[in-house]
């Protein structure tokens, strides 16, 4: 009985999520995601969350897939004015390439586009306000190849996210402090 309600929650929950908009990259595996990152690019529809203080303003480093297929995704993003490091846990659902956690709320987590040299992940969030969505450019480097920079554009595009809401971290003055200090101030 219980199992059946929670799988009507889950029903619920995905039925919420307009899945036409977001594409998951065909024959995504989760091997090719594992590993060291950079976050190149946040797009937001609401632009103050990936500004200074913002709670999207964060930079991945990291994927590892856990035994269960779950994925533990390493975090650093800016808390009282420090920088802090958090992993946060990615449960996987019945389609390849999504995933669902919880930050500030249920977050619906899904890997647009992935290729050796960049990945793009669309994050949403529901609430009574609304959908926040937030669209992430990561890359193996700070490089980034054509191909994954217009599937970036596409995809911003479609999700409703003007170019004006788009922060380029590799143009911003917090890059080198991350590099630098090595994750230890963003
Ligand atoms: C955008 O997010 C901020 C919090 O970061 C919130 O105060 C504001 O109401 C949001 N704006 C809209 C239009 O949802
Ligand atoms: C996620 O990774 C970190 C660092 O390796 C580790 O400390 C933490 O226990 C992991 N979490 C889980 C649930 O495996
Ligand atoms: C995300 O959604 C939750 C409700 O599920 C809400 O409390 C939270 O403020 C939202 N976060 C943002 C940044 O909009």
């Amino acid at each position: 009985m219980k199992l059946l309600l929670l799988s009507l929650c889950l029903g619920l929950a995905w039925a919420l999520q307009d899945q036409s908009q977001v594409p998951v990259q065909l024959g995504f595996c989760p091997e090719q995601v594992a590993g060291p990152w950079q976050t190149i690019k946040l797009g937001a529809t609401n632009r103050s969350v990936i500004e200074d203080g913002g709670a999207y303003l964060c930079f991945m480093t990291g994927i590892q897939i856990l035994a269960n297929g779950n994925l533990n995704v390493t975090y650093f993003h800016r808390k009282d004015g420090n920088c802090v490091k958090e992993y946060y846990i990615a449960e996987k659902t019945d389609i390849p390439g999504r995933y669902t956690f919880e930050y500030e709320g249920q977050i619906y987590l899904t890997f647009v586009f992935v290729s050796n040299i960049a990945a793009i992940i669309d994050l949403e969030n529901h609430s009574e306000s609304g959908i926040l969505t937030v669209v992430e450019l990561h890359g193996r480097t700070w490089f980034v190849d054509k191909q994954g920079l217009e599937a970036y554009r596409e995809h911003t595009s479609r999700r409703g996210i003007p170019q004006r809401n788009i922060v380029n971290l590799l143009a911003s003055r917090k890059l080198p402090s991350i590099i630098l200090k090595n994750g230890h101030k963003c």
